[in-house]
């Protein structure tokens, strides 16, 4: 999987895709996270979220991981531009979550947005799994992602987005997954509950906030 190829691009085609809703459903619950002091970003891809939650959290404590190389850099320069010479206490790490998953802290915070849907169920209650042992017992999770509507007009243009996206994701950043998989009965079954939802986009796109009790 490598999504260096399509780094450069993605911003744009996420914007004439989607316009500015992907980054509505990445942001929707930041200001419901005050009391998190550190922070795992996985597959942050070029910043565009870390980027908002620095500027409401400037203390925060955050390890940024992705395997892309590009995206990694694209989100640093990001940072760079956005908050020049201001000190902060962000990690950058590349790595890839299905071979190497854990620096080595607990996080209060554990954010996956667009990126768990890259992976086969057989590998996604693994990783799951794998983060769930980095978040501390109080942990709160941010998941932004696509969704399948079970009926209607809605259910057949996110059968039809769906298809498109996966063939295209498949094809040019090599992603393994064939389909969405819904990976809440992987965080249910690591102590998490669905404390918050918004959907976006006729219900194809959902921004969630777990908790661990
Ligand atoms: C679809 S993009 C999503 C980027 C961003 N989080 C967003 O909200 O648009 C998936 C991101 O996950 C990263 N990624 C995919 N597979 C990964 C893996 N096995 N380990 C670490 N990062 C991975 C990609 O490099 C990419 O930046």
């Amino acid at each position: 999987v490598s999504f260096d190829g399509v780094a450069p691009w993605y911003r744009l085609l996420e914007a004439l895709a989607f316009g500015g809703a992907l980054q509505r459903a990445r942001v929707a619950f930041l200001g419901e996270i005050a009391r998190s002091r550190r922070t795992l970003i996985i597959g942050e891809g070029d910043g565009r979220f870390l980027c908002e939650l620095l500027r409401a959290y400037p203390e925060m404590e955050v390890d940024c991981v992705d395997a892309s190389e590009r995206m990694l850099s694209l989100a640093q320069r990001r940072i760079a531009a956005e908050f020049r010479g201001r000190a902060l206490n962000v990690r950058f790490l590349q790595r890839d979550i299905t071979l190497d998953i854990a620096p080595e802290d607990q996080y209060d915070l554990i954010v996956t947005h667009f990126v768990l849907d890259c992976f086969p169920e057989a590998a996604l209650s693994g990783i799951v799994a794998n983060l769930a042992r980095s978040a501390k017992p109080d942990a709160v999770w941010l998941l932004a992602d696509f969704c399948q509507p079970m009926s209607g007009f809605a259910w057949l243009k996110a059968r039809i987005w769906l298809a498109v996206m996966y063939q295209f994701f498949r094809h040019v950043a090599g992603i393994k997954a064939r389909k969405l998989v819904d990976p809440s009965l992987f965080l249910r079954f690591e102590g998490f509950v669905l404390a918050r939802e918004n959907l976006f986009r006729h219900r194809m796109l959902k921004s969630q906030l777990w908790r661990r009790n």
